[in-house]
């Protein structure tokens, strides 16, 4: 032992405390908009089978270019423009760690997602922050103002969380034509939504060649557990992530995975027309209890109870072994929790356990 002090960290991550979702033992876990089913059968079947071909004694392919290629052909263009990493949340860090830094800065719109901040703030980025209407969704007036402030990046989160709509189409042009950077779409969510960013680059909107669309497999594709996301867009943005991301970020199981799960579009396409109707069923739910609601576009909503603080009715429903978010804390969303969207079963247990925790 020594009597050193500890090395101090850098300055401005003083007060930086790290990502947290509780992850509290709960038979029924609706808290991190997760696939509320595993990948089908035959997925396990093909990876167990695939598994025993990969070369684990040498380096992944540091490209990803199958991958690549496979998720381009997906959304109809080459591999160029894609860009692959651990969970989209790499993806992000990959673009922030590129374009942000000291001297830079970013704009948002809250409340969205905690880690678009997170990130910047650990890459020494600067965050301009926008304000969502009382729907949650960002006006045109409020765009202008963030846009004005020069951010290299401008996020939209479309589908929004915690709250859950998607943007509408002309939010999305509106920025696409004004933002002095990069616009990029989180669609972590977009499957779930009916329409996508990357229709809008298809259609060669003004401003197109500004859009990058990030997305996950850790949602529809049921694959949370194996960290994919990636984005599409411009070649000259997939090659600043390169730049910086680390040689082999991307192992050769997660890439293999990822292949496999392509091949059961079908299988993901049926989960999420289920988690939809599921969706409705858990709004139609809600509508017959004291909380306000939101519409949602994503596989989760937001709810705020009226007559009992959230706290108590997260605690409550713990105590009846239903995990929700709890969001009450969090900024512009005071009082809201936001409950996944789960198995028909599950649905039916939050829904009866909420009843009796209002
Ligand atoms: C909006 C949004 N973006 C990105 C992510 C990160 O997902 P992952 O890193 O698992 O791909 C999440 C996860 O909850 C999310 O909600």
């Amino acid at each position: 032992m020594t009597d050193r002090a500890p090395v101090p960290r850098r300055d401005d991550l003083v007060e930086l405390t790290g990502y947290h979702s509780p992850q509290v033992e709960a038979a029924v876990r609706l808290n991190t908009n997760e696939s509320p089913v595993p990948p089908p059968p035959a997925w396990y079947e093909e990876i167990a089978r695939r598994v025993a071909r990969v070369p684990f004694h040498r380096y992944p392919d540091r490209t990803a270019t199958d991958l690549r290629r496979a998720i381009g052909a997906l959304h109809g263009v080459g591999p160029e423009r894609v860009f692959c990493a651990n969970g989209s949340n790499e993806v992000l860090q990959s673009l922030l760690l590129a374009y942000g830094g000291p001297g830079r800065r970013v704009g948002l719109f809250e409340p969205t997602y905690t880690l678009h901040t997170h990130i910047a703030m650990v890459t020494g980025t600067a965050v301009v922050t926008g304000r969502r209407d009382e729907e949650f969704l960002v006006p045109d007036d409020e765009a202008d103002r963030v846009v004005a402030e020069d951010p290299v990046i401008t996020f939209l989160c479309s589908p929004n969380n915690p709250t859950g709509r998607a943007e509408p189409e002309a939010t999305v042009r509106h920025l696409a034509a004004s933002v002095p950077g990069l616009l990029v779409v989180d669609e972590a969510y977009g499957q779930f939504a009916s329409s996508s960013a990357l229709d809008l680059v298809a259609d060669g909107v003004p401003g197109a060649e500004r859009i990058v669309v990030v997305r996950t497999f850790s949602k529809t594709w049921a694959m949370a557990g194996a960290r994919l996301g990636y984005l599409v867009g411009p070649p000259d943005v997939v090659a600043s992530c390169e730049a910086v991301v680390l040689p082999y970020h991307l192992d050769a199981f997660t890439q293999m995975a990822g292949l496999v799960a392509l091949e059961f579009r079908a299988e993901m396409e049926q989960r999420v027309a289920l988690l939809r109707e599921e969706r409705g069923r858990i709004a139609a739910g809600l509508a017959d209890l004291d909380v306000d609601t939101w519409p949602s576009d994503a596989n989760f909503i937001l709810f705020r109870p009226r007559h009992v603080p959230a706290v108590d009715v997260w605690r409550r429903l713990l105590d009846r072994s239903v995990l929700v978010r709890d969001c009450s804390a969090w900024p512009g969303i005071s009082g809201c929790l936001r409950v996944t969207v789960g198995t028909p079963d599950e649905n039916l247990a939050f829904l009866s356990a909420l009843r009796e925790s209002l």
